[in-house]
């Protein structure tokens, strides 16, 4: 589905080299127990129509246009549909917009503006379809390598790199438990909404600091709540409907954690509040959304009486 021969020779050379070599195998490997809709997602891919992209815009928003007539523009919102539900955007492709659940761009305007991405090699570890992966592209970076283990995330990344065929972003169908330990090869590593998923954060921020070099930023962004160094919100069952939520650190518990872990440099560079402007559902995600999720009488509560989705954004060097 994927031919990975150009990341390998890109890291040919780097520290990232061995295990370039070794993505192959594992690959195909991991494509024997595949989710059971990926025939219906590979046909949809195979649906998009030969479009070229003449006019790449990957900084100030990701658009692609070029030729297209009105036949070839419906076959693709068609085929693009068949990878639905598509959470993270949103694309301008070729006159299609995909509106997404998510302003993602939002957020990469809030973060963005504190990173240096020139000439950097990325991970994005819970890249989603990859989304960030081409932003930071449009920052400058050297190369993105991005993993998740979602497959129609995985898919919907293949539709854009049906257009962008050239640049050097590859999404692997991976979770970060799945990379060798001490890889220590990239220049920046980024988790964006994943810590509070994991059952245990502070192994995932020691996985995340083995996945850099020495000198290596992270960029973390997490759900937080407020309070001192000491306060941790552990759901009692669900979050905003989410079963699998764990652990909402106060800002301050996060910049403790990060330290225990062994970053140094922690800073907070941005709170937000989430807002039923930033998640939503649209006709590319049908599902309930954060309208459905939060208190309709206090838009400051979840319906389970806790306080709303708030981000944080944090950067953290490894010494
Ligand atoms: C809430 S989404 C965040 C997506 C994107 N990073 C963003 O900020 O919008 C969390 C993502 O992490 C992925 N994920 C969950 N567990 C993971 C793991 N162990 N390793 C890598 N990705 C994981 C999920 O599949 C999902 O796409």
């Amino acid at each position: 589905m994927i031919d990975l021969s150009p990341l390998v020779r890109r890291l040919a050379g780097t520290p990232l080299a061995a295990w370039a070599d070794s993505l192959p195998a594992q690959l195909d490997e991991r494509l024997t127990r595949s989710h059971g809709d990926l025939q219906r997602w590979q046909a949809a891919l195979q649906a998009l129509p030969m479009l070229t992209a003449e006019h790449i815009e990957l900084g100030e928003q990701l658009q692609l246009a070029g030729a297209c007539d009105d036949t070839n523009r419906a076959a693709l919102r068609q085929a693009l549909l068949g990878l639905s539900p598509w959470r993270k955007g949103p694309f301008d492709l070729f006159g299609v917009h995909v509106d997404t659940e998510w302003r993602s761009d939002w957020k990469w305007q809030r973060v963005a503006p504190h990173l240096e991405l020139r000439g950097r090699r990325i991970l994005d570890v819970g890249c989603g379809n990859g989304y960030y992966m081409w932003r930071m592209l449009g920052a400058g970076a050297d190369c993105v390598v991005g993993i998740d283990p979602n497959w129609l995330f995985f898919c919907q990344f293949l539709a854009l790199r049906r257009y962008l065929p050239e640049l050097p972003a590859w999404h692997l169908p991976l979770a970060l438990e799945d990379l060798p330990e001490k890889l220590e090869g990239f220049d920046t590593v980024f988790s964006m909404g994943v810590l509070y998923h994991r059952r245990s954060p502070i192994d995932h921020l020691l996985a995340l600091k083995d996945c850099l070099r020495r000198g290596g930023e992270l960029l973390l962004e997490t759900l937080v709540v407020d309070g001192d160094a000491s306060t941790v919100l552990v759901p009692e069952d669900r979050y905003a409907q989410m079963r699998n939520v764990w652990f909402l650190p106060s800002v301050a518990a996060l910049e403790l954690w990060l330290r225990r872990a062994g970053f140094v440099e922690v800073r907070c560079v941005d709170v937000a509040v989430t807002s039923v402007e930033e998640q939503r559902a649209t006709e590319w995600m049908t599902f309930q959304s954060l309208p459905d999720f939060l208190d309709p009488t206090d838009y400051g509560r979840t319906v389970e009486g806790l306080p709303a989705p708030t981000r944080a954004a944090l950067l953290a060097r490894k010494p």
